[in-house]
């Protein structure tokens, strides 16, 4: 007998993340080879002859698992009952745009579309946030979602912490699989803060075998913050396979329990503990997951001079955008 439909809901998805996105979920990547699937992909009405396009090659791949598609520009039809939302779809920032005119374009699309998510997807839905800004848009979806339970909903820093681990294996020269328990901290921008003090390779504390500590509070964790700007700058176009593997990643990892000792960093709603982060952000913190959506927060990691500085600097940094964005909050 095979498993029930699940539901899940991609926006943006006629754009680069969701022509990555879109095929894998389809061929059981996120849920698993044997979950049976239903497409429901939301797009502006501008862009829904492109979406349709996308449609065509989703079916032209004959996938076995996925059971049906659903397509169109109306959240409150599209996210008719959602299992998951994967919420990619945002305005990119034009030429001379403020961050401000962005967090407000960007934040009304996300006051629409977690009213919709509360009044008709599952009351389970897991809802993971991947346009950007994409910890504040998170906390505005969440602030207009009130049926939906507050940690179900999450926003993406797995990408980060899948740049951090590459850049650590390479410079040690390990496997990918032997670097684990890699942080990352706060906001998913520029001022994110990359925790090797508390990372491990091959399941030893990372300092013994990366030394060079001024490369790791310099060179590391710049080019880690700065990946994206570095890969728009190489491709002309931002980072879109591996943001779409790492949506993959983010749902897995909060759907399979964490292997012990270990733990992934997401961007989850604070109330204020157990590290004394201001109540009322999506911070990305470390997290463990009992499998099926559960989560803690890992507590009792140290944080060194460095780590603390760096923290309170993203800290600052989402209380500003929440600032700016407190007209859009229910
Ligand atoms: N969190 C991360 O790690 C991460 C990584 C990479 C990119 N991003 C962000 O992901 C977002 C999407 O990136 P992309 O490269 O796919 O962009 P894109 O411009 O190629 O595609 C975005 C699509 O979203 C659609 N869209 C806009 N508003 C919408 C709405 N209200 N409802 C439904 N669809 C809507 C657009 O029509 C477009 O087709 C951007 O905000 C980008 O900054 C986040």
């Amino acid at each position: 007998m095979s498993k029930p439909i699940k539901h899940i809901a991609v926006t943006g998805g006629a754009g680069q993340i969701a022509y990555n996105l879109l095929f894998r979920i389809a061929h059981g990547d996120m849920l698993g080879y044997d979950q049976p699937i239903a497409l429901h992909i939301l797009e502006l009405p501008e862009a829904l002859q492109a979406l349709d396009g996308v449609r065509m090659e989703l079916e032209d791949c004959a996938f076995p698992l996925l059971k049906q598609i659903h397509i169109g520009s109306n959240p409150k039809e599209i996210f008719k009952n959602a299992d998951f939302a994967l919420l990619v779809g945002a305005k990119p920032r034009g030429p001379g745009m403020e961050r401000k005119d962005l967090l407000n374009d960007n934040g009304k699309i996300f006051v629409e579309q977690g009213s919709a998510l509360n009044d008709v997807a599952s009351k389970n839905v897991k809802v993971l946030v991947v346009g950007n800004p994409c910890n504040t848009n998170c906390l505005i979806a969440m602030s207009h979602a009130p049926r939906i339970p507050r940690e179900n909903f999450h926003a993406m820093t797995r990408l980060d912490q899948n740049r951090a681990v590459a850049q650590l294996a390479q410079k040690a020269q390990v496997d990918i699989n032997a670097v684990t328990n890699v942080t990352i901290w706060g906001n998913h921008s520029a001022t994110q803060v990359p925790d090797t003090f508390n990372a491990k390779i091959n399941g030893k504390p990372l300092l013994e075998t990366i030394q060079d500590q001024k490369w790791l509070q310099d060179d590391f964790v710049s080019s880690v913050q700065k990946r994206g700007a570095t890969i728009i700058a190489a491709r002309g176009k931002s980072s879109a396979a591996s943001a779409a593997s790492s949506a993959i990643d983010s749902i897995r990892q909060i759907m399979t329990p964490t292997p012990k000792g270990e733990w992934f960093s997401s961007g989850v709603f604070s109330d204020g503990n157990p590290y004394g982060v201001s109540s009322g952000l999506f911070f990305s913190f470390p997290c463990r997951s009992t499998g099926n959506g559960g989560y803690e927060i890992v507590p009792n990691l140290k944080w060194d001079d460095f780590l603390k500085k760096k923290i309170r600097e993203t800290e600052k940094e989402l209380l500003e955008e929440r600032e700016l964005v407190k007209d859009l909050m229910r």
